[in-house]
């Protein structure tokens, strides 16, 4: 049995959470900013058959220097592992913030969207094993206590910087896979957070400007109108910073199929967008026009869509 350590419990935190906690010892580490009085966190799981409800503890921060984080426990506590949910702009300061109380055998796994926290985690972290997820689960809040899986995918897990390994890769799945969920070691997990980036580029910001489900792009003449151009950007973009060879037919493919998969989808820049949230821009377009930048070429189409969104998030008009 190990210690899961949740950081980050929205939607898809507490989906892990709650699928772990049959088997592990499952504690959500509470925000800086969040204190509670409450000894744990309650929620409801509901999934295709079944509504479930839970009440896993939290790891007080106050309790850290001697809860399971804490190297004097690494005796009788052979498999601790920390998942990150939290947003991509909130990762590093809520890593930053715990980072006394991390001893640096305890693995890292980044779970978030885009590109650029988990550079930004690995370069801040040096002396721990950092990892990188890409999932495709579905999950969403109904309300605060009330989580819903609303669909079954897959997750890879892959060493992100020097100290972390494909051993290491695959002791996490491990245990993630008592979950029941379907979870694999992954050794290029830079590769395929390139790919689900390039997916998040096409169909996030577009959902976020026309305020429709995903389902719907393919018949949004605003969509279509760019569509050949971005994926052409795409696909340059990737061949000249990771040497990754492909054709925007390919690419158009994959993402016609995510559009398919998930057509009633509110993509989760749509949803940040109507609940007055941050959205994840910076580490979707943003990070692609900065590679772009670097690279010396222009990516007219996503540098536009990158402007729509921030303008949107300032005017609040979603
Ligand atoms: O961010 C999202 O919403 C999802 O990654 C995806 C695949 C676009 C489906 O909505």
């Amino acid at each position: 049995m190990s210690t899961v350590c949740i950081l980050g419990a929205g939607a898809l935190g507490s989906l892990w959470a709650a699928r772990l906690s049959n088997t592990h010892t499952v504690k959500i580490i509470p925000r800086l900013n969040k204190k509670s009085s409450l000894s744990g966190y309650d929620f409801s799981l509901q999934d295709a058959e079944t509504t479930t409800t839970y009440h896993l503890p939290y790891l007080p921060l106050s309790s850290l220097p001697d809860g399971p984080l804490s190297e004097n426990t690494r005796a009788s506590s052979p498999s601790v592992i920390l998942l990150v949910f939290c947003k991509s702009f909130d990762t590093l300061p809520a890593l930053t913030a715990i980072k006394p109380y991390l001893p640096h055998h305890i693995p890292i796994v980044l779970f978030q969207n885009g590109l650029g926290s988990q550079v930004e985690v690995g370069k801040a972290f040096p002396d721990h094993p950092v990892y990188a997820a890409v999932t495709t689960e579905g999950a969403n809040r109904k309300t605060p206590q009330h989580i819903i899986h609303a669909g079954r995918g897959s997750t890879w897990i892959g060493p992100f910087n020097k100290q972390a390994t494909m051993a290491g890769a695959k002791e996490a799945c491990a245990v993630l896979a008592d979950s029941g969920l379907e979870v694999s070691a992954e050794a290029d997990i830079t590769l395929r957070l390139w790919k689900k980036l390039a997916v998040n580029c096409a169909i996030n910001p577009m959902t976020a400007l026309l305020n429709c489900p995903n389902g719907e792009l393919p018949s949004q003449p605003y969509f279509t109108a760019r569509y050949t151009t971005l994926c052409k950007e795409l696909v340059l973009i990737m061949q000249l910073t990771i040497g990754y060879e492909t054709t925007s037919d390919a690419l158009k493919a994959q993402i016609d199929e995510v559009i398919r998969k998930t057509a009633q989808n509110i993509s989760s820049m749509l949803q940040d967008l109507r609940a007055g949230r941050k959205t994840e821009i910076e580490d979707i377009c943003g990070y692609l026009v900065k590679e772009a930048r670097q690279q010396n070429i222009a990516c007219p189409t996503i540098t536009q869509l990158y402007q729509d969104v921030l303008a949107l998030a300032t005017t609040g008009s979603q």
